[in-house]
């Protein structure tokens, strides 16, 4: 990561970090996130309890997640039965720098890697699958972005509390942990032709990297 990231906490334990990654380091990180979404176990559109189609092509890693039944398991049994692939260790080491340079520790396990295209959103939701130990010890979540930027919704633990939105460039990172760990966020569009020119990329690619359990 870079030594000089732009540092602005929105709200205890709510970090965005501005520039957090130089231009080689995002077109060396998307390379990988784009051979891993068209790899052996590719992406895929997931269809939620309820029904509903997400807005995203999604692939996740270490542990899948089941957006049928909101749970972690080795295979994608709401999908096509094959194993998540490893969380490769060059990622697990990125999220974890980035959480200790806000302060935080993460040992991730987990990473969903998400592409969004022109009309890509996520509505909001807290991120709570993972282990009660570690939500309840407030282990951050790490949300890298690579791409056009996007328009980020962080609102408060409770649905209806206030929204303020965030503008996450290509290279930002945001962690939220601790007292910040339950809060709703989503996305609710991504701004086409802002990726930088020389990702020579359309939409927006984000890694949220999780901690199971302790
Ligand atoms: C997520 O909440 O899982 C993704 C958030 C983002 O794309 O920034
Ligand atoms: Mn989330």
């Amino acid at each position: 990561m870079s030594s000089w990231p732009e540092i602005v906490e929105l709200a205890p334990g709510a970090f965005h970090l501005r520039r957090c990654l130089p231009i080689d380091a995002q077109w060396a990180l998307l390379r990988r996130c784009r051979a891993l979404l068209d790899g052996a176990v590719p992406a895929y559109v997931p269809v939620v309890r309820g029904g509903g189609r997400m807005r995203v092509r999604m692939l996740c890693l270490g542990r899948h997640w089941n957006g049928k039944q909101y749970r972690y398991e080795p295979t994608r049994s709401d999908f096509d039965g094959l194993p998540a692939p490893p969380l490769p260790e060059e990622f697990r080491a990125l999220a974890r720098e980035i959480a200790a340079s806000v302060g935080m520790s993460l040992d991730p396990d987990i990473c969903i890697l998400n592409y969004y295209d022109l009309r890509g959103q996520m509505g909001l939701h807290q991120d709570k699958d993972e282990g009660e130990r570690a939500l309840a010890a407030g282990v951050p979540v790490v949300s890298l972005s690579l791409g056009d930027a996007a328009r980020f919704l962080l609102g408060g633990t409770r649905r209806r509390d206030p929204v303020d939105t965030v503008r996450l460039e290509s290279g930002d990172a945001f962690v939220f942990g601790g007292p910040s760990r339950l809060r709703y966020h989503g996305v609710s569009r991504i701004e086409p032709g802002t990726a930088p020119p020389e990702l020579d990329v359309t939409g927006r690619f984000n890694l949220t990297f999780r901690q199971y359990d302790l």
